[in-house]
């Protein structure tokens, strides 16, 4: 799967894709990562790529000139590249959206600066527009990584096991169960019993039980959605309420 950043700003991109799982799937080739900078394509003396808002208001927006011609060039190689806008002033980013991104073969992010982009720009290029969260961040740079990073790691091949892609938070209703690692017993505070005898099945009850306590405390909207009921048959009778 192919990702083109189209940013000023690359140096804020390309460290992400430096170590860990991300830079093995791209050794692996199974992710490709290329840049695309709107100045490279300003036809103005000075590779100007923003300028003041019509009507008023403080800060720059950028030009709609040099995204177009960006945009252009990345459509004339990939007529089936699909484009999504980053900025606060969109729907939501969810797990679903990572999951069926993931089957596209090329994404475009394109992140703004400034005060943002100028709106005929989106209109006409933004296959999708998404926002990250309630809060305004210095530019879409980082927020096209984050889902970056999530729709890679649903792409095939890109995560070691591809179980730990079934049991995560968001996947189901429920926040995932805690995880614990070595030693069993840190400073006195010790990994559950139940995690240590080996019955899985246990093991799947409590999780299941801890999970609903997260949703509850974490996410109480999320945990109304989410069927009890259904759920407490699995639960095993000394943990039923
Ligand atoms: N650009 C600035 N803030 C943003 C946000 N919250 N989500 C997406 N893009 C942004």
């Amino acid at each position: 799967m192919k990702f083109t950043f189209v940013t000023l700003f690359q140096n804020i991109v390309e460290g992400y894709f430096q170590d860990s799982i991300l830079k093995r799937a791209i050794k692996k080739d199974i992710l490709q990562i290329e840049y695309l900078n709107p100045r490279d394509f300003s036809d103005s003396k000075h590779n100007k790529v923003d300028d003041t808002a019509v009507g008023g208001g403080a800060g720059m927006v950028m030009n709609p000139q040099p995204l177009c011609a960006a945009l252009n060039a990345l459509k004339s190689i990939d007529e089936d590249v699909h484009i999504i806008f980053l900025t606060p002033v969109a729907k939501p980013f969810k797990q679903r959206d990572a999951k069926r991104l993931a089957k596209k073969s090329h994404v475009a992010f394109v992140s703004g600066r400034y005060e943002g982009i100028d709106e005929r720009v989106i209109e006409k290029y933004a296959d999708e527009v998404f926002s990250i969260g309630d809060y305004i961040l210095t530019g879409g740079e980082l927020a096209s990584l984050v889902i970056c990073d999530s729709v890679s790691r649903n792409v095939n091949g890109v995560l070691g096991n591809s179980d730990s892609l079934s049991v995560e938070s968001f996947e189901t209703s429920l926040l995932e169960a805690p995880s614990f690692s070595k030693p069993k017993d840190y400073e006195g505070n010790c990994v559950p019993s139940e995690y240590l005898k080996g019955n899985h099945s246990r093991i799947r009850s409590l999780k299941l039980v801890l999970s609903e306590y997260k949703t509850k405390f974490f996410r109480p909207e999320q945990f109304i959605k989410y069927n009890c009921t259904s759920a407490m048959g699995f639960l095993p009778k000394e943990t039923k309420r």
